[in-house]
């Protein structure tokens, strides 16, 4: 497989303001880190004092969730310039956000709305990352969001719709698992079908998480340890995507550092397996 991605780092973790005092004390044993791109665009102060000191440690990746790549609004180059003197900073990994719209007509919501999947909205998020990509000089990396309700113009699959726009967009994935699962369980697909339909060489990043039950639908809550059905999904990953960096994402009810290394030694564990056995099989 000719992969499009730059070499894996390994494995890292969400930064979040929980752990920034045991990171500076104990260097923990993580390859890399993923900041959230809108917290650290800002000229100087505390965030980004403690992200110098934390960036001497570490290599990061910045992921953002207001780029808003799938709104008919106007690319917002303000955000476009913000985004850039941070990577100018940071000297990231890659940088990411999500196949989604937060807004349109000026009006914000900091949901990440999923978009319909039609050819008319292929156009629009290719022409619209292309004009990103040039602006930051690199390829854009994306991320598959959750999804609760879907949009009757919609005519081909979800994950049809991201080899698409990444194929002709030549943009990069960044496959959240527990997204495909959350929205497998709540739109009745088979996850397996959406990871064969990824395409494999453009998978930079992988996302694990948690998230709640509900009734009859799963929400994405980044408040729980990775389900079991995450990590069946995430071996199977493995072994269709080979080495990829892996993060857990936790935002609510944040356990202790050693706790989260402790999930994320699984995810090395798991990788390492199902790398091993596909070298065996080939
Ligand atoms: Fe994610």
């Amino acid at each position: 497989m000719t992969t499009l991605t730059a070499p894996s780092p390994g494995f890292g973790l969400g930064l979040r303001p929980a752990h920034y005092a045991a990171l500076l004390e104990t260097r923990a044993p993580l390859e890399w880190l993923e900041i959230i791109s809108e917290n650290f665009m800002v000229d100087g102060g505390k965030p980004m004092a403690m992200l110098d000191r934390l960036r001497a440690d570490y290599p990061m990746a910045l992921h953002g969730v207001a780029l808003s790549i799938g709104s008919t609004d106007a690319l917002d180059r303000n955000y476009l310039k913000k985004l850039k003197a941070l990577a100018d900073r940071v000297d990231p990994l890659w940088i990411s956000d999500h196949f989604c719209w937060t807004g349109v007509g000026g009006h914000t919501s900091h949901d990440l709305l999923p978009l319909p999947y039609t050819a008319e909205a292929v156009r629009l998020l290719v022409s619209r990352i292309g004009q990103v990509q040039h602006e930051l000089g690199r390829r854009l990396v994306l991320e598959n969001v959750s999804s609760y309700l879907g949009y009757a113009v919609s005519d081909m699959t979800e994950w049809d719709f991201i080899r698409t726009v990444a194929e002709e967009a030549d943009c990069l994935l960044l496959l959240d698992v527990n997204n495909v699962y959350v929205s497998s369980v709540n739109h009745g697909f088979d996850p397996l079908d959406y990871l064969a339909g990824i395409p494999a060489a453009r998978v930079q990043q992988i996302h694990l998480a948690g998230h709640s039950t509900h009734d009859d639908h799963l929400v994405d809550t980044h408040d729980q340890p990775v389900c079991e059905a995450v990590w069946a999904l995430y071996e199977h990953a493995c072994r269709l995507f080979g080495d990829v960096a892996t993060m857990i994402e936790r935002d609510d009810n944040i356990p202790d550092l050693p706790d989260l290394l402790t999930e994320l030694a699984r995810a090395r564990r798991i990788a390492a397996q199902a790398v091993t056995a596909e070298q065996v099989a080939a």
